[in-house]
């Protein structure tokens, strides 16, 4: 009994024990822009400095401007130099470390006055042991960032230290940082972890559970399966035991999933051939700037999975990991990408100047940080590099230039000759050999846009399963190409697209610019929401997804790109400053297109008519509808019909016409009134939908897109007496709360040169979006307009 009762003690005290303290270390920190050597110092006086909590972002906060240094391509957003400052205390004698998720760029860590370490590349996270500059009491930490050399990223980056800072605690036998490696089994249930300590006289314990939090050992029998369907998570309970005790505990996400990609049939996941339906994405959270804020992320992949992605590319760095988090348990295959550049620069200021000093360490902390994610199945270790050649112009040219030359084209003489390893191609097998001395467990490929085989970064043995970014003409000739080599488009696409806007006739297709090297100008800086515009080196969705669609050996595709981000305004320049690539509009509002993907990529019943209904008298106007689940479309203009359609069986890029194998459409003459489509299968109506012509704008509607944990995003729509949409109007809406704070606004225009962070924003095409932080109500009102309330 007496033995009983010590063992039931003993393990009681193991369970107990918290030897590790993790600790968010976000709240409370003293901001400036400004810059001084002494505002590094442990005595210096922050008490003007304004407060706030991080993760913070402090080019959002600014104006555009033409005249910023980051340009149209960066945002044409603020940069600088900032510095923030944290007061805390430490009582203890306990290992101390500080732990940086992403600080945009150039960060200089000091403690009460000491340097303790220099990170240049802003994506990448990185840990300071900062145990020995601390003193028992008060202690200050003191960063600086430093994004004033502009242009370097050819999107926008954000400034200042956007992601999360934790704070650990450990004993001085602990693991070490990053220092569990996961690997899983599928066929046979086994669960390796290896486990590096620091220290000495200890022993390690590793425990498996389930997600119902069984433990069920390191050998799991009958184990579930992850997919993007069902992202089935285990947990591993890592220990340290020393002394008789648990001196540190580490816990890792991880699963079973079994994977390939094959040359013949493309790409295989747990025995299943599929597609990986994915899209390419920047780091930013629209009018949140790079701002890591979980709600505003969880929204974005709430709609991307409503629409059928299954697959995101983290595009061209090292994404946070709460992207990762998020990834493993909603179900997102990831592609993970380190650079956008290697020893050739594509901007003036950007990685190439830090790449030969830095790249072993940040793409070695990218695989270390990384590869227990389930999620990720690919590495790709590089975007568009120039030494695909062996000599390129882009380098040599402005950043607006170099990104309209990243797809043109190269001349033959700078590929690799006949059985020629160039200095390119052992640079791209160093960097994979790199990867490989970490992960073993996923193949490596990188987004290519030269898509001969004689591109150097083919010829070595880097590239596992070729990726093309564009050239889908290509496609067909790949198996010819690439024999025996696995193949999908790393990033396709770039349509060009302004939400609520249609240039017709909707069946010519527009390029913009014609070529590259042609500038591109219209007054309206739109681009049409129909699916008839693009860039001159890509393609509409449709013309894309019909090749990927067919062709079985194709893995599948990251379209460029899920939303709109801040940065490159290709085809415009200032005063355009964000993208018009998404399927979603900047500011989370799907644009048309988004419906086409949803009725092929998901099992949901899709029935989708556009545009509105608000035109001039008599003007002729083309109607399009999406829809799945249904043989036929019949169109009614104020119940007279205008036909019935179905979609074709073969898509023509080149002929044009109302219908394709993934649209129908109706050339018909505006009259005030309504329009409706109906879909029928086996003869019988299944669904339909009806858009009215709208009267003047009467009110103001608010709804709720997405209430997160902290954060709401409310839609306002201008509408009339009965509640139409106003697909014109641009009214002023002001936004405002006595308990709630409203953070930011948004309508997606890629133009407007409101402040994100002002509470007031002009409705675009009849409608904008709030972010608002806590709970409470929110009002909006517009001169003309009933004003309305909402109840969060
Ligand atoms: C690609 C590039 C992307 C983006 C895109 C626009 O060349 O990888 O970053 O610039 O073109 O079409």
């Amino acid at each position: 009994m007496k033995r009983l009762l010590l063992t039931l003690l003993g393990a009681l005290c193991l369970l107990s024990v918290e030897a590790r303290e993790r600790q968010n270390f976000d709240a409370g920190w003293r901001f400036i822009l400004a810059d001084s050597v002494s505002m590094s110092h442990y005595a210096y006086n922050d008490s003007h400095w304004r407060c706030l909590d991080l993760p913070h972002d402090w080019a959002i906060e600014g104006d555009f401007l033409a005249s910023n240094p980051s340009g149209a391509s960066g945002g044409a957003l603020p940069g600088g130099v900032g510095w923030y400052r944290k007061h805390f205390r430490v009582t203890d004698s306990s290992l101390y470390f500080i732990e940086f998720d992403g600080v945009y760029m150039n960060s200089t860590v000091y403690v009460n006055g000491e340097k303790v370490g220099f990170r240049p590349y802003g994506y990448s996270s990185f840990q300071y042991d900062i145990t020995r500059y601390l003193r028992s009491g008060d202690n200050v930490i003191a960063v600086r960032v430093d994004n004033s050399d502009q242009p370097n990223s050819r999107w926008y980056s954000g400034c200042g230290i956007y992601r999360h800072v934790w704070f650990v605690k450990t004993e001085s036998i602990h693991v070490r940082h990053w220092g569990v490696h996961v690997v899983t089994d599928a066929k046979t249930g086994r669960v390796k972890v290896d486990v590096q300590v620091e220290g000495n006289g200890y022993k390690v314990q590793n425990t498996v559970f389930d997600a119902e939090g069984r433990e069920v050992g390191l050998k799991v029998k009958h184990s579930h399966l992850w997919s993007p369907d069902h992202p089935y998570v285990y947990k591993v309970r890592t220990r340290v035991l020393a002394k008789g005790r648990v001196v540190d505990e580490v816990w890792t996400t991880t699963a079973f999933r079994d994977f390939r990609f094959d040359a013949k049939t493309g790409f295989w996941l747990n025995g299943q051939n599929m597609k990986l339906n994915g899209v390419c994405e920047h780091h930013d959270l629209g009018c949140l700037g790079a701002a890591l804020h979980e709600d505003a992320l969880h929204r974005k992949l709430v709609k991307l999975k409503q629409m059928g992605v299954n697959a995101i590319r983290s595009s061209h760095n090292p994404p946070a990991p709460e992207l990762l988090n998020m990834c493993d348990t909603m179900g997102f295959i990831v592609m993970d990408e380190s650079f956008d550049m290697w020893r050739r620069r594509k901007t003036q200021n950007d990685y190439a100047r830090l790449f030969d000093e830095w790249h072993e360490r940040d793409l070695t902390d990218l695989v270390l940080r990384d590869r227990n994610h389930p999620c990720i199945l690919m590495w790709s270790i590089g975007n568009e590099v120039l030494e695909q050649w062996s000599s390129a112009e882009a380098d040599t040219l402005t950043l607006e230039q170099a990104n309209l030359i990243l797809n043109a084209g190269h001349d033959a003489s700078t590929l690799a000759k006949d059985g020629e390893i160039s200095v390119n191609t052992l640079l791209a097998d160093h960097l994979a050999d790199i990867v490989r001395r970490y992960d073993t467990t996923r193949p490596i490929t990188a987004g290519c846009n030269e898509p001969s085989p004689d591109n150097h970064l083919f010829k070595g043995k880097a590239i596992d399963v070729v990726g093309f970014n564009y050239h889908h003409q290509w496609i067909p000739d790949v198996p010819k190409n690439f024999p025996g080599r696995p193949f999908i488009m790393t990033e396709s696409v770039s349509a060009l697209q302004t939400n609520g806007f249609y240039r017709m006739p909707s069946d010519s297709i527009f390029k913009a610019p014609k070529e590259w090297w042609l500038p591109y100008t219209d007054p309206t800086y739109m681009c049409s929401a129909y699916d008839n515009m693009h860039a001159s080196w890509s393609s509409t969705h449709e013309q894309t997804w019909d090749v990927v669609k067919h062709s079985p050996f194709v893995g599948g595709q990251f379209i460029w790109t899920g939303f709109d981000y801040i940065g490159e305004p290709t085809p415009y320049s200032f005063p355009a400053r964000s993208s018009y690539f998404g399927i979603i509009d900047l500011a989370g509002q799907p644009k048309d297109i988004y419906y086409m993907y949803q009725s092929e990529w998901t099992t949901k019943p899709v029935l989708h008519l556009f545009p509105h209904w608000n035109w001039l008298d008599g003007q002729e106007v083309d109607l399009w509808c999406y829809y799945s689940q249904a043989d036929e479309v019949e169109l009614f203009v104020n119940g007279q019909s205008q036909g019935v359609r179905r979609k074709t069986a073969t898509f023509h890029p080149t002929q044009s016409s109302l219908n394709s194998p993934y649209h129908v459409g109706w050339r018909v003459r505006f009259e005030a009134g309504e329009v409706k489509v109906v879909a029928r299968k086996d003869g019988r109506e299944v669904a339909q939908q009806t858009i009215r012509t709208a009267g003047q704008p009467d009110h103001i509607r608010l709804t709720v897109d997405y209430q997160g944990r902290d954060l709401t995003f409310v839609q306002a729509e201008v509408v009339d007496k009965d509640g139409n949409r106003c697909p014109w109007a641009d009214n002023q809406l002001f936004f405002s709360s006595a308990d709630a704070q409203i953070i930011a606004t948004d309508n997606g225009c890629q133009t407007s040169m409101e402040r994100f962070t002002a509470p007031e924003r002009k409705a675009f095409f009849g409608r904008c979006i709030a972010v608002v932080k806590g709970k409470g109500t929110v009002t909006a009102r517009a001169i003309g307009l009933k004003s309305t309330t909402i109840k969060l």
